[in-house]
């Protein structure tokens, strides 16, 4: 067994749960648009030809934002080809991803569906090959209210209401060789100053993402944030960060680590912005938008097409299935420490994007003509996004460590925690991370009192199955959220034994003391 402490008092709080962090990602990218969100003909289509099955599962996960329409796809991607008669939109190579684009959805067909979802749009502008003429005038086309050629062509194409689109990202992973358009950070930054500026003068009130590095591994990691944000600090509000994590080479240890890394990368990027922030005497604070993350296989499971040829793929074809993991329970586990280390963060992670919604390395995925399903990674993100309200807590944790080869010694348990004075909640996300023995956890709450014990929930490996067990399309609820048993408060503490492998919820109803 082993033993973790947590300590959470009602005046040490880091400040209010940024919704937007329980943002997702759709990109023209595999089957994510096309026969994920996107399927007219099939049985669950409404009018418009969004799956009804998709849209219901993505409003239960609780997503707040959607990051679009890429990506790579996005540094290649015309926004002008998207709009107007769909019979008349021309169908493009999409080299990023080795793809035949019909353009059936575009900019218009999203912001349909991101209502219905009800969700915030983050659209991502083409700074790879186009540049600040193409970005200022999707926003006009975008935002204006009308009375000009572009706000006017909008209306024209069916949208009377400007779509009124607060979000954006300048460019996408543009650090990266694979990038279309990749640039040095001096190239990127000024074209992405000039962007911003003209996007900015065409509507005052947008919020701006500059590209940050692609993960933390780039040899351009550090300088590229300094550089980028020394050109674009008074434009921008926030850089972006990407990073994904898979078990590799049997690394079980490091990759339920996976979190430890997260957050040096995020106070890593925090170093750096306050200090082009100390340079530049700037006041404001730029925040982070960590609007790519996930557990994406890309080394290690046979069968990842993304990098396959055009050759290998047998030609250019329309949405092809690519990177389509299927999650198990491990995978879960990692999602919500993943989760926990955006939360405790959430004073300067204002957006963060689970990449990507549907079919391609998604929660939610679904068949052609077929059912629509859970994946294991699903739950952690929709308990939290649903119980997350509030206050985030400040927890002073001490708990038995285990060895990774890749990051030292790591905290076995691993929490975040919210107060909701007005429901008078207390949410406590915790992970047990060890592979083979239960965790007996106790949380002290100060400053509380008359605790009691709502509702306890974990996510563990199934009874007479293994860690690699997962949902499928004939199986859809291997994996999942069962009861917690073994969960008490006793005085002013809330002890509970966590499952081997685990991520599980506490809801604790409480009074100020
Ligand atoms: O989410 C899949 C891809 O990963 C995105 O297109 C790209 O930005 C990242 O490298």
């Amino acid at each position: 067994m082993s033993r973790a402490t947590i300590t959470v008092d009602r005046d040490f709080t880091i400040g209010p749960v940024p919704r937007r962090i329980f943002g997702s990602f759709v990109e023209h990218m595999g089957r994510c648009v096309y026969t994920g969100i996107y399927e007219p003909g099939h049985p669950e289509a409404d009018e418009n030809g969004y799956r009804t099955d998709v849209l219901e599962l993505t409003k239960e996960l609780g997503v707040s934002v959607v990051r679009y329409p890429g990506g790579n796809f996005v540094s290649g991607y015309n926004w002008e080809d998207g709009v107007g008669p769909v019979d008349a939109r021309p169908r493009r190579l999409d080299g990023a991803w080795h793809t035949v684009e019909t353009n059936a959805f575009g900019l218009h067909e999203f912001a349909g569906w991101a209502k219905k979802a009800n969700v915030e749009i983050m659209e991502a502008i083409n700074l790879g090959t186009r540049g600040v003429d193409a970005a200022r005038e999707l926003v006009e086309y975008a935002n204006h209210p009308g009375g000009t050629y572009l706000s006017d062509l909008r209306k024209k194409n069916g949208a009377s209401d400007p779509f009124g689109i607060k979000l954006w990202c300048l460019g996408n992973e543009m650090d990266g060789p694979w990038q279309i358009g990749h640039k040095t950070a001096d190239e990127y930054g000024r074209i992405a100053q000039e962007a911003g500026k003209a996007m900015r003068l065409v509507d005052p009130s947008i919020e701006l993402v500059a590209s940050g590095s692609s993960n933390r591994g780039m040899p351009t990691f550090g300088e590229w944030e300094q550089t980028v944000l020394g050109h674009t600090y008074d434009v921008v509000d926030y850089v972006s960060l990407h990073a994904y994590y898979e078990e590799k080479e049997g690394d079980v240890a490091s990759f339920l680590a996976s979190a430890v890394d997260m957050d040096l990368f995020i106070e890593g990027v925090i170093a750096t912005a306050d200090a082009v922030r100390a340079k530049g005497k700037h006041s404001k604070h730029i925040n982070l938008s960590f609007d790519e993350w996930n557990v994406w296989y890309q080394t290690t499971r046979e069968g990842d097409d993304q990098l396959a040829t055009i050759e290998a793929r047998g030609g250019w074809h329309e949405h092809p299935r690519i990177i389509e993991d299927e999650y198990n329970v491990t995978d879960a586990v990692v999602v919500g420490t993943l989760l926990n280390s955006l939360l405790r963060h959430g004073d300067r992670v204002s957006i963060a994007n689970q990449a990507q919604l549907v079919n391609v390395i998604a929660p939610i995925r679904s068949e052609e003509g077929g059912p629509a399903w859970r994946q294991s990674i699903f739950w952690p993100f929709a308990r939290m996004s649903a119980l997350a309200k509030g206050e985030i807590l400040r927890l002073a944790t001490s708990s038995d460590r285990f060895d990774t080869a890749r990051f030292g010694d790591a905290d076995v348990v691993d929490a975040s925690a919210t107060w909701d004075e007005e429901s008078g909640r207390i949410a406590l996300f915790l992970a047990n991370r060890g592979l083979d023995e239960s965790a007996e956890v106790a949380v002290t709450l100060r400053g509380f009192e008359n605790a009691r014990v709502l509702g306890a929930e974990v996510l563990t490996v199934p009874e007479g199955a293994d860690r690699f067990t997962t949902n499928d399309q004939h199986h859809h609820d291997r994996v999942g959220m069962q009861p917690l048993a073994d969960v008490a408060v006793d005085g002013g503490t809330l002890r509970a034994t966590l499952p081997a492998l685990s991520w599980a919820v506490v809801e604790v109803e409480v009074a100020k003391a």
